[in-house]
């Protein structure tokens, strides 16, 4: 036996203000059936987690419902642990960010920044809700886009894929009161993370702990430059910790947020009396988080800066999974695949979610979908037609005859299955569960094919016949009866190893059979010596296929009809008449005379000042391939910030004559509108057009 490992293990902290959905429990369903597997292989397991409670959404959220922000989350807290009970994810302990525990071990982290000399304050300018008396988050201001003129967008991007800073926003208006947001100086506390790009290098590249993809990104993305310090305070209002020595600044949430899993790691610690630097501060300790892509640097440069600083051990690895799509489409409330996992639990077995996220998890970052029918197709065929097949085919007449003491002739089966265990085991521990169990389902083909030849339905016949026959011969009779019995004794032990090797992914159907078997299986080893000489208890269904009816109410209960007042805000145009007067259309011509003239989409591969020039950018457009031309065009004052359009696609005229200007060489022309001077407007292609396409 290899020595018992200690494994402390994480999913990410749930925000209290939402409900759990079904892309939540992509991730902790997965971690829930690594800890149950791990727990399995008799390792020291410890499964922690918290709902993430701080921040402005909770405060705004709570302060709508008219109740305190602690009530608040004290409400979404009870909803969550009750969806994540029914969905069989067992947690050791749950807590909370809001919590002594936390609070104490941010003021740990906190002094150890400061020992480290990392903190910084510097003044920054935010906007400001002058009637909700707060600063305002990027999501919560909408307005003008300064790019495209798009009204009602985010404070940070717009649908035409321009992103800038709240400031730059037209017409900015704050969605907490409507009120138009204003600029305000406050002093904010950083984490100067550049001090620890060095060991964020070494960490991210030699530690192991990330996947390739993961490494790659990060090295791309921020290691390669001078890493910003990090804003981790907010000035009041806000619910969270208030920074001790800095009054009236908080904690911003996401300083404390994975501080939350010390925090219920440390509750766990108190409940089972043991010792936290045991496992926290213990190269021994293997600790393994769980989260999503969409919160990687936090967890991969931020998280592990503040634990080398205050001398926690590092995580052994960080598995990052993808984000779920629902047939193929982000989930949707209009089309109902926006699934809560209530609603889930109202009309589903949350069995079949386990199982299918499970056939589809590996060890890479990628994507993945929920195609309800595939889903139906699956658990229908995999689980119930060949896996749960073999037990309804032999369990009711193993409840007449019990199970052999001795374990028969069986061609090598059970043998051939306890072999693959550990190659199903590696599977599981590399979080390759779809492969471990494609494995487990080879085991339930060879079983099934066992139970076709063996035929224990027609022995079953024959026995009967003989107990009506008054002359039939008693030897005769127990020769049926054995081979009756060793045939169910061979494949209810089939059945009972795979039962165990699907444990950590399908619980219910664990315990059920179990209760069937009249024993109990807790260890990976189990599988490993047959079942012998006991009885059977009556056969009660293991699972069903899964109700088509159950798949549509589930979507329907889902579909969120857009409330009227929306609808009533949807924009009114007046658009005025002065731009077409200014400048009347022009004369009629011919679908010839237009295609002289050859537009074509150009990305802007180069975009600068001209020195000297009052009016020009200078600017290189890339046709595709090799293809680039030089153009000089009139729109500096509309673009006082060229490189902002380094990237972006624009309508090229690509068949203008050259001509040669005080500054170069112009070899066509950027499509714009409006009347000139810092109106002038870019015409920008439509998402997916590519450079070279021609416009007719
Ligand atoms: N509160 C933060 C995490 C703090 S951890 C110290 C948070 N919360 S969350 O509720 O938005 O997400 C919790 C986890 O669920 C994250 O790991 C996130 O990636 C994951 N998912 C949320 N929606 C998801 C999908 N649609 N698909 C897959 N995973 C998703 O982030
Ligand atoms: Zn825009």
């Amino acid at each position: 036996m290899t020595k018992e490992r200690k494994i402390l293990v994480t999913s990410a902290l749930p925000y209290a203000n939402g409900e759990i959905h079904i892309g939540h429990l992509v991730e902790y369903i997965q971690t829930d059936v690594w800890v149950r597997f791990q727990k399995m292989r008799g390792n020291r397991c410890v499964y922690v987690c918290a709902d993430d409670t701080h921040g402005t959404a909770i405060m705004i959220a709570a302060k709508k419902e008219g109740i305190s922000p602690e009530d608040y989350v004290a409400r979404t807290a009870v909803s969550h642990q009750k969806d994540f009970a029914e969905f069989g994810i067992q947690f050791d302990n749950y807590g909370s960010t809001n919590s002594a525990e936390t609070r104490r071990f941010c003021d740990e982290i906190w002094h150890a920044a400061l020992k480290a000399d990392l903190v910084c304050e510097r003044e920054i300018e935010q906007l400001y809700d002058p009637v909700a008396e707060t600063f305002l988050a990027d999501r919560f201001v909408r307005g003008t886009c300064p790019t495209c003129g798009r009204k009602d967008q985010y404070g940070d991007n717009c649908e035409c894929g321009a992103t800038y800073s709240p400031t730059d926003l037209i017409d900015p208006v704050s969605t907490l009161s409507g009120a138009k947001p204003e600029l305000r100086k406050s002093r904010h506390l950083f984490i100067e993370l550049e001090k620890l790009h060095s060991f964020l290098n070494t960490w991210v590249a030699e530690s192991g702990a990330l996947q390739e993809e993961i490494v790659n990104y990060l090295k791309g993305q921020f290691l390669s430059e001078a890493l910003f310090p990090w804003d981790i305070s907010r000035p009041a209002p806000y619910f969270g910790f208030e920074i001790p020595d800095s009054p009236g600044n908080y904690w911003y949430v996401w300083f404390d947020a994975p501080i939350g899993y010390m925090g219920s790691m440390q509750q766990w610690c108190d409940k089972h009396g043991e010792n936290f630097d045991q496992w926290w501060r213990n190269p021994e300790t293997e600790i393994h988080h769980f989260i999503g892509k969409d919160i990687c640097y936090f967890h991969t440069l931020f998280w592990p800066a503040m634990l080398h600083t205050a001398h926690f051990t590092m995580p052994k690895k960080v598995h990052i999974h993808g984000f779920l799509t629902v047939d193929g489409e982000k989930m949707s409330k209009s089309r109902g695949t926006f699934i809560l996992a209530r609603t889930w639990l109202n009309h589903l077995d949350p069995s079949y979610l386990r199982y299918f996220f499970s056939t589809k998890t590996s060890s890479r970052v990628d994507d993945l979908d929920l195609n309800l029918e595939e889903m139906e197709l699956k658990v229908n065929a995999d689980l119930v037609g060949n896996i749960v097949n073999i037990a309804s085919r032999s369990a009711k007449f193993a409840n007449l005859t019990g199970l052999a003491a001795v374990y028969p002739d069986d061609g090598g089966l059970f043998a051939q299955a306890a072999a693959q265990a550990e190659e199903i085991a590696d599977a599981y521990e590399k979080r390759e569960f779809g492969k471990a169990i494609r494995l487990i389902l080879e085991c339930g083909y060879r079983a099934n094919k066992y139970i076709e030849e063996s035929a224990p339905w027609a022995k079953r016949k024959e026995l009967a016949a003989l107990d009506k026959d008054p002359n039939a011969d008693p030897a005769e009779r127990e020769r049926v009866f054995r081979e009756l019995r060793d045939g169910v004794t061979v494949s209810l032990n089939l059945f009972r190893q795979i039962v165990i090797w699907l444990a950590p992914v399908l619980p219910e159907l664990a315990a059920k059979t179990e209760k069937l078997l009249k024993t109990t299986f807790t260890q990976w080893d189990d599988a490993q010596q047959p079942l012998l000489g006991t009885t059977v208890a009556p056969y009660e269904y293991l699972m069903t296929r899964v109700p088509k009816e159950g798949i549509e109410k589930m979507i329907e209960e889902s579909k969120v009809t857009i409330p009227a007042e929306n609808v009533d805000a949807a924009p009114k145009w007046d658009d005025s008449a002065e731009p077409l007067a200014a400048e009347p259309l022009a004369e009629t011509i011919s679908i010839d005379d237009f295609l002289k003239v050859d537009l074509r989409v150009g990305r802007i591969l180069e975009a600068e000042l001209v020195p000297d020039a009052r009016k020009l950018l200078k600017l290189k457009i890339s046709l595709g391939g090799d293809q680039t031309r030089q153009v000089f065009a009139g729109i500096k004052a509309a673009y006082p910030e060229p490189e902002k359009l380094i990237g972006r696609l624009v309508v090229f005229v690509a068949n203008l004559a050259p001509r040669q200007m005080k500054f170069g060489l112009s070899e066509g022309m950027v499509v714009a509108s409006g009347p000139g001077g810092p109106e002038v407007f870019l015409t920008f292609p439509d998402e997916g057009s590519k450079p070279g396409y021609r416009l007719h």
